[in-house]
């Protein structure tokens, strides 16, 4: 690229980057061409919200345990159009996939023009049941955008079968691709008339015209996630999600067995990621959870602690480098550092 950047822009690049989009298609269980990469699940769904046309009077439905910045930019676009958000509430500890679904139904009304749906929460850490919440938002003639940033190397995942009308899914979190590597799917049908958020050259040049230039930028992150896919195959690919959802269960467990706490659950599917609830005294809100955060980093750990529905949860991930004794080591730590706040 910097030794011949025009040549590698204009010649090497677009084809190059056509290539790494079919295999990560392949990967996920679609075609090259209806996927365009984006730097990050964020800018995904940015893309799919600002491309649609929402009236006075219109609804964008979110999930109540909806990521932050994407139910941010949902209100941005909502309230530059006069529309509101509204929010399906997710039964939480005890999640029940049939209960979701209903309560994604019971929220759509006759002005409900987009869901957003969170395939793995972020806080909560549920599997959300992607399909069968789109079969419902589509029997009501509401399509989805699907968020899927902790979806890809984390799930056994099959894009278009999930049926969501948009998926924006991450690279860089469980697919261990560079920073800075994310996708965006789209059902073939929903690909004229979206843009990314950056309009330049390929502007009414077609879907991938316009997303696969957005004007000079690095695309090393892009066109390393072939070696991600590789580098995840090599550590077992299903073989990987599958130990990694089970240590992540063992793990929450035993951290909870150590506090006398709890995990969540309910008959959502497993994933990589666990959560425990902190079963600590006094105050429940967001800012102890911070402080509770700020302690075990001075102490040389971090983790996502949030308040969720009325408890602190803290939220384990497990990655192939990790192993039983690391969540162990961080319920003797919790134990010590939490030892006069811990009920
Ligand atoms: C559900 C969900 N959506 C979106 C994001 C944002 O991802 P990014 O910062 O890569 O855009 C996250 C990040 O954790 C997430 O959990």
């Amino acid at each position: 690229m910097e030794a011949q950047p025009t040549r590698f822009m204009g010649h090497e690049m677009p084809q190059a980057l056509r290539a790494a989009a079919g295999q990560l298609a392949a990967y996920l269980g679609g075609r090259g061409e209806d996927l365009v990469f984006v730097e990050n699940a964020t800018t995904g769904c940015n893309a799919v919200l600002r491309s649609l046309d929402f009236a006075p009077g219109d609804e964008i439905l979110v999930l109540s345990h909806g990521y932050g910045a994407v139910v941010k930019a949902a209100r941005y676009v909502a309230s530059r159009a006069g529309a509101k958000v509204t929010y399906a509430p997710i039964p939480f500890p005890r999640t029940d996939d049939d209960a979701v679904v209903d309560s994604v139904a019971r929220t759509i009304t006759p002005r409900t023009k987009l869901a957003i749906i969170d395939h793995v929460t972020s806080h909560s850490a549920l599997v959300l049941p992607l399909a069968a919440i789109v079969a419902a938002c589509h029997a009501r003639g509401v399509p989805v955008l699907a968020d899927g940033a902790h979806g890809p190397g984390n799930l056994d995942l099959d894009v278009p079968a999930t049926g969501a009308d948009y998926y924006a899914g991450n690279c860089h979190k469980w697919l261990n691709a560079s920073k800075g590597c994310a996708f965006l799917w789209v059902q073939p049908e929903k690909q004229a008339g979206l843009h990314p958020v950056t309009i330049s050259h390929g502007y009414e040049q077609g879907f991938l015209a316009e997303f696969d230039w957005t004007g000079t930028r690095d695309m090393s992150a892009y066109l390393a996630v072939t070696a991600a896919l590789d580098f995840h195959a090599r550590l077992g690919g299903p073989a990987l999600r599958a130990r990694n959802r089970a240590l992540a269960a063992e793990g929450a467990a035993l951290i909870a067995g150590r506090l006398g706490s709890e995990t969540s659950g309910g008959n959502v599917a497993a994933n990589a990621m666990g959560l425990v609830r902190l079963p600590v005294t006094g105050e429940i809100s967001q800012p102890r959870a911070n402080a509770i955060r700020g302690q075990l980093v001075a102490a040389g750990t971090d983790l996502p602690i949030n308040e969720v529905d009325g408890a602190i949860w803290l939220r384990i991930s497990a990655q192939a480098y990790n192993e039983i004794e690391d969540f162990s080591r961080l319920a003797t730590l919790l134990q010590s550092e939490l030892a006069n706040q811990l009920a």
